[in-house]
Order: C-alpha cells, then sequence, then structure tokens
C-alpha cells in the first residue's frame, strides 16, 4: 500500500525522468539566452500549458483527499457505528479515484499535444535549416549524427520539457499538501518521517546517476550498432560487404556492439531494480515505524486510530516528491542541454546564401567566366559542427567544440600555396563549348562546383550570363545549369517520380520526349511498368549507363540554358557510352556547355580547350593550338585520351 505513491500520484514522472539524467550535466554552463528561446517555443502553448499545469495542481491536491476520507471513516462512522457515513465517505473514496484517473487523462492529453506540437515545431525547424546549408556541411556530416539530433535531441527536449514542467510542479505542490496535512495530524510523527528522507535521498541521489551514465553509454552504443546498419544495409554497402567482407567478421563486429547493448541492459535493470527494492523496503519501514510509534500514542489515547491509518496513507506519498525535487535540478539542465544541441544545429549559418539583393538571370544565352578564382574547400569548423561530423563526438554533447583545437582533417585554412584552385581565369562564351582537362586532382571538379555556387569562391568570382553568381538567385541560377556526373543520384522512387523531380509540372509527354531525347525511351518503353517502374536505391536496379540516360533525361527536362557534363561517360562500357554520348550530345546541342571529358572526340570537337594542373590553368586553346605547344596537354593527348 505505501508503495502507491511511489509509482502514480504527483510524483511519478519525476522518477522516470530523473534516471535519464546526469549528475554531470549540472556542470555544463548553458549559454544565455537559451532560457529565453526554449519560452519562445512554448509561446505558441502557453494557454494549454497553463490549463495542463492547473490540472497537475489539482490532481497532486487530490492526493491528500483519500487517506483524510479514510480517517473520517475510521474515527468518524465505524467509532459512531454510523452505517450511513461509511457508505457515504466510501463512495467519496471512490469518487476521488475516479476523478483522479480522469484528471489523469485530460493531463496526458494536454501533455501530448504540447509536446508532439513542441516536437513538430523543432523538427521543421531544423530541417528547413539543414536544407539550406551548403553542400560543404553534409561532405563534412555523418548522416546518423544528423539524423539523431533530429530525432533524439527533439524527442529528448520535448520530453524533458514536458516531463520537468509537470514534474517541478506537481511534486512541490504535493510535498506541500502531504506535509502539512501531516504537520497538522501530529507533528511528532511527521518529524520521525521525516528523519527516514535522508537515507532515501542519498542512494536515490547515487542510483540515479549511475542509471543515467548507463543510459548514456547504452545510447552510444545503440547509434553505433544504428549506423552500422544503415551503413550495411544500403545497396552500395550491401555490394561493398559481399565484394570484399565477410559474414563472420561483420557477424563479430556487429555482435560485439550489441553484446554491450545487452550488459548494459541487464545492468541498467538490476541497478533500477535494486534501487526500488530499497525504496519499497525503506517506506516499507517507515510505515513500521508509524504504525509502532503511532499505534502506542493510540493506545495512550494521543492518537486517533484513523489519524493513524492516514498517515500510513500519506506517507507513501510523501517519498516520492522528495526523491525527484532532489533531481529537479538535473532535470531542468538536462531539459536546456538538449535544447541547447538542437539550438546548435539551428545556428548554424549557412556558407552560401542569397544576397538579400539577389536577382534572377537575365534572359537569352549566357555564358560562364572565372575571373581570377581562388579557392579552398572550407574547413569541419566552418561548415559544420564537430559534433556532427564523427559519431564518437556526439558521445560527448557536453563538450562544447574547440575553435581553437587542431582539426586533422583541416585543408589548410586560407593560405593560397595550399588552395584547391589557384588563379584560375577562362571563360565559356555563350554557345560555346569548352572542354575542362587535366590529370585526377586537378580541381575540374571543383571548378564545375563553383558555377552551380555550391561553394563561394575565396578570391576572384564566377560569372554566369555576365553576373556575380553571388548576386543571383541560386533558384534562377541552378534552374538554368544542367548538371551530369559520372554517376549520377536517383532516388528509391519510380521513373516518374524522379523526372518529377526536376520540373514538378512536366507532363507524360514532356518526360517521354526527354527520354526520347536521352536515347533510353525505347528501354523504358519496354519496362512492363513503364515510367512507373522504381529505380530501387540509388537506382541500382538500373545499369550505369541506363542511369545515366535518365539523368540526362531530366537534365533535359529542365532545358537548362548551360551545361556541365563532368566525366558523365567515365563509368560505362563502350556500348553504353556510345548511346550516352548520343544523349549528352543532343543535350549539349544549341547550349552553353562546359564538358570534362577523357575521350578525344568530345575534347577535339571543343571551341576550346582549358588544361588544368593542380589547381592553375596550365593553358588554354585549341586542340590544334594546344598539341603544336607540346605541354601537358600534348602530353595527355598522348597518354591518356581514349579513343
Ligand atoms: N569536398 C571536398 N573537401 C575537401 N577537399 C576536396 C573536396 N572535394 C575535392 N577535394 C580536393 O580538391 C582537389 C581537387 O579535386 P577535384 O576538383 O575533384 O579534382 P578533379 O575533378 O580534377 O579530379 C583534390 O585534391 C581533392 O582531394
Ligand atoms: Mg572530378
Amino acid at each position: 500500500m505505501s508503495m502507491r505513491g511511489f509509482g502514480g500520484g504527483g510524483g511519478g514522472a519525476g522518477y522516470a525522468s530523473s534516471f535519464r539524467k546526469d549528475a554531470s550535466v549540472t556542470q555544463h554552463r548553458i549559454a544565455r539566452g537559451t532560457t529565453r528561446r526554449v519560452a519562445g517555443y512554448a509561446k505558441p502553448y502557453l494557454r494549454q500549458i497553463i490549463a495542463f499545469l492547473l490540472i497537475n495542481i489539482a490532481s497532486s491536491l487530490l492526493v491528500v483527499a483519500t487517506p483524510l476520507l479514510l480517517l473520517r471513516i475510521i474515527d468518524d462512522a465505524v467509532d459512531n457505528r454510523d452505517t450511513r457515513l461509511v457508505i457515504i465517505l466510501a463512495s467519496l473514496v471512490a469518487a476521488v479515484a475516479i476523478v483522479e484517473a480522469l484528471l489523469g487523462l485530460v493531463q496526458r492529453w494536454f501533455s501530448s499535444r504540447i509536446g508532439e506540437g513542441l516536437i513538430y515545431d523543432l523538427r521543421t525547424d531544423v530541417f528547413d535549416h539543414v536544407q539550406r546549408q551548403s553542400i560543404g556541411f553534409f561532405t563534412r556530416t555523418q548522416t546518423g549524427s544528423l539524423v539523431s539530433r533530429l530525432n533524439s535531441d527533439v524527442i529528448g527536449a520535448q520530453q524533458a520539457f514536458t516531463s520537468t514542467l509537470s514534474s517541478l510542479v506537481s511534486n512541490v505542490v504535493t510535498l506541500a499538501a502531504v506535509l502539512i496535512t501531516m504537520l497538522a495530524l501530529s507533528w511528532e510523527i511527521t518529524l520521525i518521517s521525516l528523519a527516514v528522507v535522508p537515507l532515501i535521498l542519498l542512494p536515490a541521489r547515487r542510483v540515479g546517476r549511475r542509471l543515467a551514465a548507463l543510459r548514456r553509454e547504452s545510447m552510444g552504443y545503440n547509434a553505433e550498432l544504428g549506423s552500422m546498419m544503415t551503413e550495411r544495409f544500403n545497396v552500395a554497402g550491401a555490394l561493398l560487404v559481399k565484394l570484399f567482407g565477410t559474414p563472420e567478421t561483420e557477424h563479430v563486429e556487429f555482435a560485439s556492439r550489441a553484446a554491450a547493448v545487452r550488459d548494459i541492459g541487464v545492468q541498467q535493470a538490476m541497478s533500477s531494480r535494486v534501487f526500488f527494492t530499497a525504496l519499497g523496503a525503506m517506506a516499507s519501514i517507515a510505515t513500521a515505524l508509524v504504525y509502532g510509534l503511532g499505534g502506542v500514542l493510540a493506545i495512550q489515547g494521543a492518537l486517533t486510530v484513523g489519524t493513524l491509518v492516514a498517515f500510513a496513507g500519506l506517507l507513501g506519498r510523501l517519498y516520492g516528491p522528495v526523491t525527484a525535487l532532489s533531481n529537479a535540478q538535473v532535470d531542468v539542465m538536462t531539459a536546456l542541454v538538449s535544447f541547447e544541441r538542437v539550438f546548435e544545429v539551428l545556428d548554424l549559418q549557412p556558407m552560401v546564401s542569397d544576397a538579400p539583393d539577389a536577382r534572377p538571370l537575365p534572359g537569352g544565352p549566357i555564358g560562364i567566366e572565372l575571373d581570377h578564382v581562388t579557392f579552398t574547400y572550407p574547413s569541419a569548423s566552418e561548415v559544420s559542427l564537430l559534433t556532427l561530423e564523427s559519431g564518437r563526438a556526439d558521445r560527448e554533447p557536453d563538450t562544447p567544440p574547440d575553435p581553437d583545437a587542431p582539426l586533422t582533417k583541416d585543408f589548410g585554412r586560407s593560405s593560397i600555396d595550399k588552395a584547391t584552385l589557384r588563379d584560375v581565369s577562362f571563360d565559356v562564351p555563350a554557345g560555346q563549348m569548352v572542354a575542362l582537362v587535366g590529370p585526377s586532382g586537378a580541381g575540374k571538379s571543383t571548378v564545375t562546383s563553383l558555377i552551380t555556387r555550391l561553394y563561394d569562391v575565396g578570391e576572384g568570382a564566377v560569372l554566369v550570363g555576365d553576373v556575380d553568381v553571388r548576386g543571383l538567385l541560386s533558384e534562377s541560377l541552378r534552374g538554368a545549369i544542367g548538371v551530369v556526373t559520372q554517376d549520377s543520384h536517383l532516388f528509391h522512387a519510380t521513373i516518374r517520380q524522379n523526372l518529377g523531380y526536376a520540373r514538378p509540372g512536366a507532363t507524360t509527354e514532356d518526360m517521354w520526349s526527354a527520354l526520347d531525347d536521352a536515347q533510353i525511351g525505347a528501354f523504358i518503353r519496354r519496362l512492363p511498368d513503364g515510367l512507373d517502374t522504381i529505380v530501387g536505391d540509388r537506382g541500382h536496379r538500373l545499369s550505369g549507363g541506363e542511369k545515366q540516360r535518365i539523368a540526362i533525361a531530366r537534365v533535359l527536362l529542365r532545358s537548362p540554358r548551360i551545361v556541365i557534363l563532368d566525366e558523365a561517360t567515365a563509368h560505362l562500357d563502350s556500348e553504353s557510352e556510345a548511346a550516352v554520348q548520343r544523349a549528352l550530345d543532343t543535350a549539349m546541342e544549341g547550349r552553353t556547355s562546359l564538358v570534362i571529358a577523357h575521350r578525344l572526340s568530345t575534347v577535339r570537337a571543343a571551341d576550346k580547350i582549358v588544361v588544368l594542373e593542380r589547381g592553375c590553368v596550365a593553358e588554354q586553346g585549341t586542340h590544334s593550338e594546344l598539341v603544336a605547344r607540346g605541354g601537358l596537354y600534348a602530353e595527355l593527348y598522348a597518354t591518356q585520351f581514349a579513343e
């Protein structure tokens, strides 16, 4: 009976949540303004929060009602042999129970409305914000960590918020109500009951800390398990395992992580069981004390039997709130830390974003110009969060990233000699085709990233249609440029959906004509599901050439004014290469195009060839000019270009 108050009533929420918390968070310094921002998120729910708190207070006050009614039954009704009063009071006890249950339901309704609403708000904010990050952010970020920030941290923030809110308010009210009632009944027994409190508090705090540490450790292992599964179970990862790995080593690695989760689970279960057992024992001992001492007092006539029974009931409702409140500081800090981790993502400024006065591209044919461009890939601290870059760092959420710490993967800050591109200048006049050639790693793909403004240049400028790309609306810029890379990505969806992604309003006819131009229409007509064929994860159900031609159709659908091809046929066998090349020729027809190619015939057909070497323009000119020069191009021509 005495355990009832520990599980139910006002103290319940506080108990469960204090196990999740880590005492170390109390040492964490919360950034100023975090509380205000949290309040900002809570604001739309102000009315619901107030209603929720009022209901909490009401149900906390009800906690003392049952013991007091029991007191009346014994002292007033039973002693006076008043059957009618016994029945009335007993009905009241039942009524209180029903009201408590109903209040519990309403309370849950409000807390889920507030909590889920908060999750929705935070999650959509983070999603929108992450989408606006530059591509550098994504190359630096481990997908798993980012997804966990969107999932567990957002949920953690919400849970901490609602449970802290209700636990703080209802425990304070419950504690006050129970203590006042006890004092009013008998201050002697109250003092004795309170003497047991330190005996409960000390182990409660210790075990609470241990459980929190265990929980965090197990979350880390669970995250590792999860990221191992996501890495292995997508088609590309599964292929790699099939071709290079062995099921045995995979099993050993997975099993060792799973075993860690299992062992921690056992420890967690035992720790919390020991804790609850000890708590139950303490409460029973306290009950024994109350009955022992109270019984003596009752014999002496200093106390009624009803008071004694009421006391025992109140006692069960005393220790829960005491324990929960002892961890209140940790609770509040944990809530704020979860919010901080979410805010950390929200505060990340995208490196590339539209200027306030950005304008659309001018109409008509447009060319490209690189004007003394120097560029270095940004370091992690510039584009991402160190805590998101590796899964491990994610486990130490309490250490803020040190901006001065040496970055192991730093590609040299803006020092010119280490720059990926140095003083690169060339142009692609409107309607012409320029070939970009050079050894692997020379910076060719980097040039294409700067034209589409996936990154911003360090020095110099990239101009499209004679306008600095930094002054253009990104939608307008990207709408005008069609890019085909060596391994095009398709979403796990139908061909129709993949094409529609490029141009949402496209009709079926538009799609077929793009597919025909891309030399893939006939193939798709032969598929049993036609346009509604699902291409599989990253398009794995198609051959490289088929996938590439669908990607080209996707570009054609947008009818871009500029076409950029980055080794679009590099991965293909000669047969599909020929088909893809025909598709590409259609795509480039009458358009400004920049082509990174390894086929001599493509390079030869270019109006101009730009040779890039270690980030610099080594030479530029027509095929015959460059061959005559006898430089790097002549060398590449002799050794590399396949015919
Ligand atoms: N996202 C990136 N972050 C940092 N360095 C990069 C990134 N992408 C490419 N690099 C580096 O930039 C250099 C040029 O790469 P890239 O432009 O892809 O060469 P190419 O396309 O000519 O083979 C290489 O040294 C490469 O390691
Ligand atoms: Mg490349």
